[in-house]
């Protein structure tokens, strides 16, 4: 198996505030990683190192074997990284399917399957787009935007999707409707994903390996079929 990911020896920071530290991890090919921590540790600003919306300062990140450093948030995405950022971010002025489209620029160059059209698999995974796919993204519910934002990321077919706390601030019923989706993702489309989650049971069962941070450092990594999400609660809820 080829690895979609690997990090190597990455550090990050604000100014003169360094916030990661040494981060290294592989990823392969269509498997999950679950990153764990309390708030703080600097989980959202690696996943925002991953996908080039922030510099990293030491270390080196491939994508699909390439070295991507350098490269800028827009080239990343053209490579097959999604993310959907903590907050979700939808353009609140457009409608949903003019949300949708702006995901589909990250295909430029990768041969265009849908002929500039939306993906259908997208509106199978999330019904309810098809219904107010002419409502403007800010007068939709949280979790609205959150399915929003996850079909954003998906219509550009990223090979690795970046997650950030995606039912986080979400009711209870969407949560649901949000993780039956991405265990579709993970299994109908074959996508890597690394998933910032603070529902550890969920993480557990979702993702093949974890990563547990602490003040800017992976402080524990392994599979977790061959732990239980028990054993490194203590290390994320100090
Ligand atoms: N834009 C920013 N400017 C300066 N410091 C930041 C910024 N964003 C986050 N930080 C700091 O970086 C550290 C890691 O934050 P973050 O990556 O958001 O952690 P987490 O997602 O685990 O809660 C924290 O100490 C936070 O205060
Ligand atoms: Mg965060």
């Amino acid at each position: 198996m080829s690895d979609v990911l690997n990090l190597r020896g990455v550090g990050a920071a604000y100014g003169k505030a360094q916030v990661l530290w040494d981060v290294a991890f592989d990823l392969e090919a269509g498997a999950t990683a679950a990153v764990l921590g309390r708030n703080g540790v600097g989980k959202t600003t690696l996943m925002r190192t991953i996908m080039g919306m922030h510099r990293l300062s030491e270390g080196e990140i491939f994508v699909n074997g390439e070295d991507v450093s350098n490269l800028r948030a827009h080239e990343r995405s053209r490579r097959g990284v999604g993310i959907v950022p903590q907050g979700r971010h939808v353009f609140p002025h457009l409608t949903v399917e003019e949300n949708l489209q702006v995901g589909l620029s990250a295909l430029a160059g990768r041969g265009d399957k849908d002929g500039g059209k939306i993906p259908g698999y997208i509106y199978d995974l999330f019904p309810k787009l098809t219904e107010i796919a002419q409502r403007k993204a800010g007068f939709l519910s949280g979790g609205e935007q959150q399915q929003l934002a996850l079909g954003r990321a998906l219509a550009g077919r990223p090979r690795l999707l970046l997650l950030d706390e995606p039912t986080e601030g979400i009711q209870p019923s969407i949560v649901q409707q949000i993780e039956a989706a991405l265990i579709r993702i993970r299994s109908e489309l074959g996508v890597a994903i690394v998933i910032i989650e603070q529902n550890l049971d969920f993480a557990w069962a979702f993702a093949d390996q974890y990563f547990v941070m602490q003040k800017g450092r992976i402080v524990r990594n392994g599979l977790t079929k061959d732990e239980t999400a028990a054993d490194v609660a203590h290390l994320i809820h100090v």
